[in-house]
């Protein structure tokens, strides 16, 4: 076998080598790989560490985790210069370490599900990714109902190892199994737990991360005001998590999930509205999100019509839902023969839509197949009327080209008792539900994506009046880059109140601002650049205006 050494120079030498268009390592590409292997060489890891454009295993390691196909081929972001792919903690230290002192940025990928493809492209910075893919160890305190779980771990394998060590343990975040705890947890995570438990930031205990200066922090040494930061604030803009303590969830050993299809005929409308008013409302154990989209109408040919699907998990047997259902949602004519009783971990199965395979689906961290997608999210705080229900899905039904899927998702229970500063996700007592406008496509031409992103763009113009306002709020995990690249416009937005703390504890843990994407939280000094308050200074007092800037 090689010695590390002997690997690691046999690394570099295919590294140097290396000479096409976007991949050619210029000399700030070379001394990063010489600081990264100095770094790590200590390491006796027969994995290969670092991927460089010029490279075929570069292409399928960039493309491993990437869910939305849209950036591939974008003329308007770049991909790294190199990948990074750590198998131990130090080696992305090295990482931040070397990207600092050679002139590259970092983009930290877990999961790779960001909506706007922010983990691995960039609108003009030279960087590198630091995948996290291979640090996903989940580590289960049977006894205190903890785990340890590293960044790069997806749901489905959380969810996986907890209930496997015990049948009564889930986890409050969200449904997808690829999703990755990395950019999940720290951008808050909800599902269908979260009316009972909160979000997923909301049950961390502790986390490991490593800051600017490549050290590696706990809560206790990273202190209070950063360790909340990345409990919903979206750790991209403070450090690279590592992992996170989490506190894991009672669930009783049988749950009961259940669909219910509803068309316009068949009351649809009707029973949405009132949905609106009974869902945040109803007992924490039951949570009911409600899915709709336009399709053709079966029983009047070329005409449309609504299918509104009542998607639905409680946490109980079905007798006992029949009794809950009966008492606080009659309308919906449930009954017994809709109850499918199963284990939590089988639910988590029912809602990423793969009822009837074996759990170990959810290991599989390459599920879905290649398509591009685009989303947006609005909070409603007061229900809408069924008129006004009826035009958004007369849009929808208008729109027969656009695959728009409408997602309205139940706040309430225990959302609603935790304060908005508790963490950085502010959304809690107020707000009814989350809608969540998506939709997805295979066709990779410009014309056709052009032409899905401006309906996108209607029905979020249509939905105006009828959603939160001052600031309109909108969800950090559906990142959406039309809200623009000011952060003083999308900031209030994604943190309401929250967004000052967080440019403050920004410029104190990383005041030049090296983590940065297309929105991530600005230090405080570069936040006042962009305030009117302060272009007035400037007019009065041009002294201190020149010392913001310099
Ligand atoms: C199919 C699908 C289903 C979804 N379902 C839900 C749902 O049910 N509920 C819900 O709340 N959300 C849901 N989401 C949204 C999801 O929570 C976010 O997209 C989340 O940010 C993805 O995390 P990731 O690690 O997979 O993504 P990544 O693309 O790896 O990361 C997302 C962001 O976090 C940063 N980041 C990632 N890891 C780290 C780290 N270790 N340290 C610092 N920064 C890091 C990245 O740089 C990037 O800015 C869904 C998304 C998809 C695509
Ligand atoms: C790098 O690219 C050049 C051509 O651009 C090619 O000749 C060389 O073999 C490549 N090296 C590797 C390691 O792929
Ligand atoms: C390396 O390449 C980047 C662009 O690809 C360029 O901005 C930078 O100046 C180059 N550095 C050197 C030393 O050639
Ligand atoms: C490499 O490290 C592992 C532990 O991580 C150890 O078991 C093994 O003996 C080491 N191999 C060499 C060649 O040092
Ligand atoms: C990670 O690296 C550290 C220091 O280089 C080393 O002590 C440790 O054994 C490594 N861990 C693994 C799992 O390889
Ligand atoms: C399983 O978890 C429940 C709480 O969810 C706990 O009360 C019980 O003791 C655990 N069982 C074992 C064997 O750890
Ligand atoms: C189709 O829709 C039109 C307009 O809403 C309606 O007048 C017509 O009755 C519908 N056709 C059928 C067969 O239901
Ligand atoms: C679930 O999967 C089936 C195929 O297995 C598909 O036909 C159906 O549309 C999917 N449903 C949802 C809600 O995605
Ligand atoms: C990228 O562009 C090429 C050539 O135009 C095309 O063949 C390919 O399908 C595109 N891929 C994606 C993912 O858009």
């Amino acid at each position: 076998m090689a010695s590390p050494t002997s690997l690691s120079l046999a690394i570099l030498s295919i590294l140097l080598t290396a000479n096409s268009t976007i991949g050619s390592p210029n000399a700030t590409h070379e001394s990063f790989i010489r600081c990264f292997l100095d770094h790590t060489r200590p390491s006796n890891s027969s994995a290969q560490l670092l991927y460089s454009p010029n490279t075929t295993a570069y292409d399928a390691v960039f493309r491993s985790s990437i869910r939305n196909i849209r950036f591939l081929n974008s003329s308007s972001t770049t991909k790294p210069v190199l990948i990074v792919s750590p198998t131990n903690e130090s080696h992305v230290q090295a990482a931040v370490v070397c990207s600092r002192k050679h002139g590259l940025r970092v983009r930290v990928r877990s999961g790779g599900h960001d909506y706007e493809g922010m983990s691995y492209v960039s609108e003009g910075d030279r960087f590198i990714i630091v995948d996290l893919a291979a640090l996903r160890s989940i580590t289960v305190d049977a006894e205190h109902g903890t785990a340890w779980v590293q960044a790069g771990a997806t749901l489905g394998e959380v969810y996986y190892t907890i209930a496997e060590k015990n049948r009564t343990v889930g986890f409050s975040a969200g449904a997808c199994p690829t999703v990755g705890v990395g950019g999940h947890f720290s951008g808050g995570g909800i599902g269908t737990l979260s009316r009972k438990y909160g979000t997923a930031a909301d049950n961390i205990v502790d986390a490991r991360l490593v800051d600017v200066n490549g050290r590696i922090l706990d809560r206790e040494s990273m202190g209070e005001d950063y360790f909340w930061v990345i409990r919903g604030g979206g750790a991209a803009s403070f450090g690279i998590v590592l992992s996170y303590k989490i506190e894991l969830n009672y669930v009783p050993p049988i749950v009961t999930a259940f669909n219910v299809i509803k068309t316009l005929k068949q009351d649809a409308a009707k029973l949405v509205t009132k949905w609106q008013q009974i869902g945040p409302n109803l007992d924490e154990n039951l949570y009911i999100r409600v899915i709709s989209l336009a399709i053709d109408d079966d029983e009047a040919e070329g005409n449309r019509t609504i299918q509104a699907m009542f998607n639905s998990l409680y946490l109980g047997t079905c007798k006992e839902l029949l009794t809950v259902m009966g008492s606080s949602f009659p309308e919906l004519g449930f009954e017994a023969a809709d109850c499918n009783e199963m284990s939590w971990l089988e639910s988590v199965l029912f809602f990423a839509n793969y009822s009837g395979r074996p759990t170990e689906v959810l290991l599989d961290r390459k599920l879905e197949f290649d398509f591009s997608f685009k989303a947006k999210s609005d909070f409603v705080r007061e229900p809408v009327t069924e008129t006004t229900l009826e035009e958004i899905w007369r849009f929808l039904m208008e729109a027969k080209d656009e695959p728009l899927l409408l997602f309205m998702e139940p706040f309430g229970g225990v959302l609603n008792e935790i304060a908005e500063s508790a963490t950085p996700f502010p959304y809690r007592k107020g707000n009814l539900y989350i809608i969540q406008y998506y939709m997805w496509w295979l066709e990779t031409d410009m014309e056709t994506t052009e032409r899905h992103l401006s309906w996108m763009r209607k029905l979020y113009a249509l939905m105006t009046p009828y959603v939160s306002k001052n600031p309109r709020a909108a969800y950090l995990n559906y990142k959406d880059i039309d809200l623009g690249r000011t952060a003083n416009v999308w900031g209030p937005k994604y943190f309401k109140n929250n967004f000052n703390r967080l440019a403050y504890v920004k410029s104190k843990v990383d005041p030049h601002n090296f983590f940065r994407n297309e929105q991530s939280i600005p230090p405080i000094k570069s936040l006042d650049k962009d305030t009117s308050l302060t272009r007035d200074r400037e007019r009065e007092n041009p002294e201190v205006s020149h010392d913001l800037k310099s």
